[in-house]
């Protein structure tokens, strides 16, 4: 899919940014309330360029904390031995295969993402095991039947979407009933200071680890991804307007994460 579908429901945008690309071309890296600007082969293309250093940058720019909100990703998505679990976004497969440990090698865990390039990496550190599957696709057309899972997650590739209330559509579309759609993203703190002190850090490190590990142009994307991004509440409520039950959330890091659980009706 090559379409830059404009916001949902017309949204308002939030902070236009112009931006450059991986490819060098301008875009326009604003993110309305209710999907992201940028066309899906830009993103693609700038996480392709990325995907070797991603997750060494990743860790560096949270302090190591990514591994924990992925296993409380995990918990909140309460899978069984012999389960199943469909890991959206994955790209380079951390929480897929955190997800594969949780249903054991009885189990089927399916890893989706727009970048072969990330997915590339994911094959070459979990493509080995048992009950793991790494497949290119489309967060927005997921390449699966309906309510063949048991639960769907989503971490840090919620705000690349270009709609938002889609992408829970989605996985709300392919779990079972009574199964759990997890999102686990990026979020704003509440105290206003503690949000000006977060958004500037986070807007000063990105490009300045993107320099380190040469990327740099790609990381300027990241910080800006985040512009207009929905509150936690607003997430919570958009993920009801697509049929989720018992929609809860909880900030993790201070508030600068939040991770949102819905039940599939
Ligand atoms: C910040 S990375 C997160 C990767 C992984 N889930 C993690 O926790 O590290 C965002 C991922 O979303 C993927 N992505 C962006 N838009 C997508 C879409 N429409 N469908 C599927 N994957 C998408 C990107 O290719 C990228 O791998």
């Amino acid at each position: 899919m090559t379409d830059a579908r404009p916001p949902a429901g017309g949204a308002a945008t939030v902070g236009n940014v112009t931006e450059v690309a991986a490819d060098g071309q301008p875009v326009t890296a604003a993110a309305s309330r209710r999907g992201n600007a940028v066309p899906e082969p830009q993103v693609t293309t700038m996480f392709d360029s990325i995907a070797p250093v991603y997750d060494r940058m990743n860790t560096l720019m949270t302090a190591g904390l990514d591994g924990r909100w992925r296993r409380s990703a995990v918990r909140a998505a309460r899978l069984s031995r012999g389960g199943s679990a469909l890991d959206v976004a994955c790209g380079t497969g951390k929480l897929t295969v955190a997800l594969a440990g949780a249903v054991g090698p009885e189990g089927r865990v399916l890893g989706v993402d727009l970048s072969p390039a990330m997915l590339d990496q994911a094959r070459l550190a979990f493509g080995e095991l048992v009950g793991v599957e790494f497949r290119v696709g489309n967060a927005l057309a997921l390449p699966v039947a309906d309510q063949s899972f048991d639960a769907a997650t989503i971490a840090f590739g919620l705000r690349n979407l270009s709609s938002f209330e889609d992408g829970f559509r989605e996985m709300a579309r392919v779990v079972r009933s009574g199964g759990r759609v997890v999102c686990l993203e990026l979020s704003v703190p509440r105290p206003r200071l503690a949000a000006r002190v977060y958004e500037g850090t986070f807007r000063l490190m990105a490009p300045v680890v993107g320099t380190l590990f040469r990327r740099r142009t790609a990381y300027r994307y990241l910080p800006h991804s985040l512009d207009g991004f929905p509150a936690a509440e607003e997430i919570a409520a958009t993920m009801r307007r697509v049929g989720l039950r018992d929609v809860s959330f909880r900030r993790l890091a201070l508030g600068a994460v939040a991770l949102h659980v819905g039940t599939v009706a």
